[in-house]
């Protein structure tokens, strides 16, 4: 490509998300946010101009464990997880042009080679680690930190304490190149204030970072040293580059020292690894470093985090199902401005959709087409117009250009929810436009200067309708065919006014967005909170997997699934042999022990399984015994209980005790036997 063929190329990437999980509204956030800039941008620079990049993190320690909690092969599910993403991104109606996953080999010959050039250049050495890390961020914690009782400051969970012989990053070397860059590109980070966050965290020194990882191996193999696995964030953070290394045409998107190219947006927890790691390994490695890391907020549900462990997690799918995927879509970029935090609420979706898409655009196209059938054949036409009648047309003209330049405006930052408030504004002048000149007035002596308003307001649609489209592409088409615009799929940025075709016949469909009466939200709200309440009991009955009668756990949690009958209401079924001699009883020690935070029930418990190795399990326990009293102990557990969350963590196994309602006892060996042996 040459330098005038390169020089309007845009690259944007989402984060790659964890194949840990199945998308919810937070993710899709993103990814709408990104591929309505991306719309709008190929709308601006041409279609080849323009590369949006998706895709999924396969590897590392959390995703090999929620693959075996599903008794899976992490392989296996990772390729479920990401067909979930796929098919979610279509439903949502994101135009990707590459979803990279991370166990892709064209991915990983990528980071391979990044390392050996790292090493080479004498970038990364071999030492020991010992340090906090958090499964959940993937990312190892100081002490200072960390939330009272060593909790990560994000996931509010136990960091656990690992000590590993490592390879290294010599990231400290970075600190001044990295306040440099800083300097030099001051829009590096955006919001600002989030550099300003980024750069104290680099003033107060760098230490070399531990990358590579012994204890697992679901990962990229580091060269020449394949007991290690790349840690996963080396290996995540180089999708960005790995998925255009395979032709020059997409090559070209990464840019140069001179050019950088690359924007990646993201949510602000993970503004440290975009803003301080890869920059400082890319530079380590002599690629050009990336131009912008555009940081958006966090979406809460009521006031909290959304998470599959509260069962509050909000379904992008079923929401576009029920109302639309443009609403869904709209909504979510209208309601928040990028960068800051928003709270999802069902009541202002409703709201949203009822009075800014039904009530004003959908009413505006509506009675617009219906007269234009009633007072004008159904057809536009353009002329004649008295000289008044062309300057009220022209102060119409006059706001659609004022808007379509605060839309310009709002999406160069880029800023979605300012860029529809605009258009909305706009949608809202186009009603008042009607109300004031009243084309069904006018029609009765001035059959002429009716046609000819309705006109004006036909040809502010067609500008609504391209202007629409980076934020809701499927209802812009249908806007743009029922006003019987020829090739209504293809797009376009509005140029001149009045390029609205002389006797074009419109084509009235159905309402663009149907109005949600209050029968229907009612349903619609009940369905949503059934869900809701659905999700948020299958994850209490998770945290406490474990039936009445096998009370360590039924203790987690009081509301609980109804327990099935137990010794206290009547006989157990019978087992035969066979069933029973399925279970894996087995003598443990307990190694160490910990309360889980804000469940006053719940213990962490690090048990020794002779040769099944260690394992966390989490007990209902806590109100029977102390985290002291227990280590040291032995214990029987059934160790093939398959794994489950309680309280958020995974917990593998379960300690037998005795008690029906409260527990009175624990079951321990009655002589010093092995650890991890079995029960018969
Ligand atoms: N795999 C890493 C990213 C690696 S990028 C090289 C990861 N994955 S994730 O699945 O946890 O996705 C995090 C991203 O999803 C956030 O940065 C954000 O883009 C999006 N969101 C997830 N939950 C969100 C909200 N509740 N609100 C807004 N966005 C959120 O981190």
């Amino acid at each position: 490509m040459s330098d005038a063929d390169t020089d309007s190329l845009y690259y944007l990437t989402t984060p790659i998300y964890y194949a840990s999980d199945v998308p919810h509204i937070g993710h899709a956030y993103t990814t709408i946010v990104g591929d309505a800039i991306c719309r709008y941008e190929r709308l601006r620079r041409g279609a080849g101009q323009v590369f949006f990049l998706t895709g999924t993190d396969e590897h590392g320690e959390k995703i090999e464990r929620a693959a075996s909690a599903s008794g899976l092969q992490p392989q296996a599910w990772v390729d479920r997880i990401a067909d979930e993403y796929r098919s979610a991104w279509r439903d949502l109606n994101i135009q990707y042009d590459d979803f990279i996953r991370t166990t892709e080999p064209r991915h990983e010959q990528v980071v391979q080679d990044i390392w050996k050039r790292l090493i080479e250049r004498d970038e990364i050495y071999l030492g020991h680690y010992e340090g906090l890390y958090c499964v959940a961020c993937e990312g190892f914690y100081l002490e200072k930190d960390l939330l009272p009782g060593n909790l990560c400051p994000d996931h509010k969970r136990p960091v656990e304490l690992v000590r590993e012989e490592s390879y290294f990053f010599r990231l400290s070397k970075y600190q001044q190149p990295l306040l440099d860059l800083y300097s030099r590109q001051p829009d590096f980070i955006e919001p600002k204030r989030r550099m300003n966050e980024v750069k104290s965290f680099v003033e107060s020194g760098l230490k070399d970072l531990s990358v590579s990882r012994t204890s697992f191996r679901w990962g990229v193999p580091v060269p020449g040293a394949e007991k290690h696995v790349v840690y996963v964030w080396i290996d995540a953070l180089s999708n960005y580059y790995s998925a255009l290394q395979a032709h020059e045409r997409t090559r070209a998107f990464w840019g140069t020292a001179d050019r950088p190219r690359a924007i990646h947006l993201m949510g602000k927890e993970i503004i440290r690894f975009h803003a301080v790691y890869w920059p400082a390994l890319l530079m380590a490695a002599g690629i050009p470093i990336p131009r912008k890391i555009l940081a958006h907020g966090w979406w809460t549900v009521d006031g909290e985090k959304m998470s599959k462990s509260l069962g509050n997690v909000v379904d992008p799918r079923k929401l576009g199902a029920d109302i639309g995927v443009d609403a869904v879509r709209y909504f979510v970029l209208r309601e928040i401005p990028l960068g800051e935090d928003g709270d999802f609420s069902y009541d202002a979706l409703l709201n949203r959709y009822n009075s800014e898409l039904a009530n004003d655009l959908g009413n505006l196209l509506n009675r617009t087409l219906a007269m234009v059938e009633k007072f004008s054949a159904g057809k536009s036409r353009r002329w004649p117009a008295t000289a008044s009648d062309e300057t009220r047309g022209q102060r119409l003209a006059e706001q659609a250009l004022r808007r379509r330049s605060e839309v310009e405006a709002a999406m160069a930052e880029p800023q979605p929810q300012r860029a529809l408030e605009a258009l909305f504004a706009l949608v809202r002048e186009g009603n008042t436009y009607l109300e004031q000149q009243a084309p069904f007035t006018r029609v009765k002596t001035d059959p002429d200067g009716a046609a000819f308003i309705l006109y004006n307001v036909l040809e502010l649609l067609r500008w609504l309708g391209l202007m629409l489209e980076p934020f809701m592409p499927e209802r812009a088409v249908e806007l743009r065919r029922q006003l019987g615009l020829p090739n209504a799929q293809q797009g376009g940025w509005p140029q001149t006014w009045g390029d609205f075709p002389d006797g074009l016949a419109v084509a009235k469909g159905a309402t663009l967005f149907p109005r949600i009466d209050p029968d229907r939200q009612k349903e619609l709200l009940e369905t949503w909170r059934a869900a809701r309440r659905a999700a948020e009991e299958k994850a209490r009955a998770a945290a406490s997997p474990v039936p009445a009668t096998q009370p360590a756990a039924a203790a987690a949690s009081p509301a609980a699934a109804p327990a099935p009958s137990s010794a206290a209401d009547g006989p157990i079924p019978e087992v035969s042999f066979d069933e029973f001699k399925k279970l894996d009883l087995r003598v443990a020690c307990v190694v160490s022990c910990e309360r889980v935070p804000k469940k006053d029930k719940l213990l962490k418990v690090e048990l020794d399984v002779g040769p099944l190795g260690h394992r966390h399990v989490v007990a209902g326990l806590a109100q029977f015994t102390t985290p002291e009293e227990l280590v040291g102990k032995r214990v029987i557990i059934v160790a093939n209980l398959k794994p489950a969350k309680i309280g958020g963590i995974l917990s593998q196994g379960m300690i037998l005790a005795i008690g029906q309602e409260a527990i009175v006892g624990l079951l321990a060996p009655d002589r010093d036997v092995a650890v991890g042996s079995a029960i018969r």
